[in-house]
């Protein structure tokens, strides 16, 4: 064994890289290593000391091998060392060759898939998409719709009231009087989103759903541009051999007003219980904007006509769907929103 402090000519270079080299080989973590080469490639060990004092070349030339030898020792313990530390983090558990795990992926809500689908439709017809207010006021929400003091709407028990004039909308309606007032005629907007009513959750009703509101206002609009774009719309959604049949109907805000139906599509209008044996099942309102509505926003109802409709997009999932219960769209059940 040498001794630190040993001049050159007492060390036994062989035994000291011996020694060295066992030494490397046994240390089992870098704290060790470290250890080994403060021994032997320390500062004040025997071999860099004696490179300081040596005076002759072969010497000094055998040294400097040394010196590389045991350099090369303590880098392959270190990458001995370095790929047990791997090993260790990974854990004996990690089987590289085993499948990954799969993650699952995420997908678009039904009522955000069916909105995506109407709103192409819209855009793809030249329409504008408007963005409406889910908190709106009476104003815009009643009194610009034409809707008279004391209509059924209007009470507490079938509207949110957050103040005395300000309301969760009802309908996606006040949507058309905004965007009138804020341009001039040509106007085609589609606006969808959520809607509020004091509903009690049943297999057809729910607190909130969503509506799309479509408004064409131009010159020379008639009502039979209304059943074209319904159909249009009908036909998209429900398949080509699709029809449309319009009803009488009311609403404040259009003369004359409709209900649209569309030919039902699941028995080709032979009868069954999907549309109760009529052959036609009901989509929803619409109309010929009312001459009121237009003087309200400053449209002036000799020149331009327009129509505009309203519909409930659960609705229209859930028939086409084939499903009952317009609760399921709210419970977030994987096990339903998954097949979608
Ligand atoms: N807002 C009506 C509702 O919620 C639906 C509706 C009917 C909208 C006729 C319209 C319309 O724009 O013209 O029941």
């Amino acid at each position: 064994m040498t001794e630190p402090g040993d001049t050159v000519a007492e060390v036994d270079w062989k035994a000291y890289e011996a020694e060295a080299i066992a030494a490397y080989e046994a240390a089992s973590t870098l704290d060790e290593l470290n250890d080994v080469n403060v021994r032997f490639l320390g500062r004040r060990a025997d071999l860099p000391q004696s490179l300081r004092q040596v005076r002759d070349r072969e010497t000094g030339k055998a040294l400097n091998e040394l010196r590389t030898r045991l350099e090369q020792a303590h880098q392959q313990a270190a990458q001995r060392i370095g790929s047990l530390g791997f090993a260790e983090a990974l854990g004996e558990s990690v089987d590289v060759t085993l499948p990954g795990e799969r993650i699952p992926r995420g997908r678009l809500h039904p009522i955000t898939q069916i909105r995506r689908e109407v709103e192409d439709i819209f855009v793809g017809l030249g329409y504008e998409v408007v963005d409406g207010n889910e908190v709106e006021t009476v104003e815009y929400i009643f009194d610009k719709l034409n809707m008279p003091e004391g209509h059924v709407t209007r009470s507490p028990l079938h509207t949110y009231y957050l103040s005395d004039d300000v309301v969760l909308r009802t309908e996606t309606s006040a949507s058309q009087v905004r965007t009138m007032e804020a341009k001039q005629p040509p106007v085609y907007m589609v606006s969808l989103g959520r809607v509020y009513r004091r509903d009690t959750p049943d297999p057809s009703h729910y607190p909130i759903f969503h509506q799309v509101e479509g408004l064409a206002v131009d010159k020379g609009i008639t009502l039979a541009d209304l059943k074209g774009t319904l159909q249009l719309l009908m036909r998209r959604l429900f398949g080509d051999e699709r029809d449309v049949r319009l009803r009488t109907s009311f609403f404040p805000f259009t003369e004359p007003s409709v209900e649209a139906d569309v030919s039902c599509f699941l028995c080709n209008q032979k009868g069954c219980r999907m549309c109760e044996y009529e052959g036609w099942i009901e989509v929803g309102g619409a109309g010929m904007v009312d001459p009121n509505v237009f003087q309200a926003v400053g449209y002036d109802p000799e020149e331009i006509s327009g129509f505009a409709f309203g519909w409930g997009l659960e609705r229209i999932f859930l028939l086409r769907h084939g499903l009952t219960d317009i609760r399921m769209l709210w419970q977030n059940d994987l096990r339903l929103l998954r097949q979608f």
